[in-house]
């Protein structure tokens, strides 16, 4: 990763604070800029407040820093969420579970009241799914029958695989598989989602679609703060 992305991150995340003093019970994404975002929260202490977890991941590190980290089944509703993206959309719309953790990201993110979305300016694109595919959420026994029905409605799309240390599809925390598909371009995003969520078997999709109460991108030297 460039020094100016990290920069970026850095900048981000440390706005990104004030919204966590202000709050008590703070859901948390997941991924390298919520790795980021963390270390800033260890640094200024936060010993007072409960975070919820989006992933395993996420729930180590709070609890290797002493932070409080909370079940999500003892939380009933969450004060602000704070994660990041793998595309952000003139419109504030995202592609999100480069991570494989956009399910539990995506039900944090409902249940909140604020939604705080930090990403660095590499993440801004045009169109969704220009750069890459958005990842959905399957229950693994029906990987092939939702691949080849995703194939018949003319989408190109793949299961994600491990490169490394295990054979075979991805599992994500909660057990699903993840099939990376290709956004057709023109195509509505909401009829996207729509006829994804359609398919028996598809658990989630990555679309994050009007999620977004306030979207912080971090540049090299500043910050932009932006509200919907
Ligand atoms: C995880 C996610 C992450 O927020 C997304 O992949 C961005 O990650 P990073 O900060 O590492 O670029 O959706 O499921």
């Amino acid at each position: 990763m460039s020094n100016d992305i990290e920069m970026a991150k850095v900048l981000a995340a440390k706005e990104a604070l004030k919204y966590i003093e202000e709050s008590k019970i703070i859901g948390i994404g997941t991924g390298s800029t919520v790795g980021v975002l963390l270390k800033e929260i260890k640094e200024r202490g936060f010993r007072d407040k409960v975070f919820v977890p989006s992933s395993l991941e996420t729930a180590l590190v709070l609890s290797s820093y002493c932070l409080n980290v909370a079940n999500t089944i003892s939380v009933k509703k969450i004060e602000i969420y704070l994660d990041s993206a793998d595309e952000v959309d003139q419109n504030m719309n995202m592609i999100k579970g480069g991570g494989a953790a956009l399910t539990t990201e995506k039900v944090l993110a409902y249940f909140s009241k604020k939604k705080v979305f930090l990403v660095d300016y590499s993440k801004l694109v045009r169109r969704l799914g220009e750069r890459q595919p958005l990842p959905i959420e399957v229950i693994p026994q029906f990987t092939s029958m939702v691949l080849e029905e995703l194939q018949e409605r003319g989408y190109k799309a793949t299961v994600r695989t491990a490169s490394k240390a295990k054979y075979g599809l991805i599992i994500s925390d909660l057990g699903g598989a993840i099939i990376d598909v290709t956004l057709p371009e023109g195509k509505e995003l909401t009829e996207v989602e729509k006829e994804l969520k359609s398919i028996p078997g598809i658990i989630e999709t990555g679309l994050f679609l009007n999620m977004v109460d306030i979207l912080i991108v971090g540049w090299k030297n500043k910050v932009e703060v932006l509200k919907r």
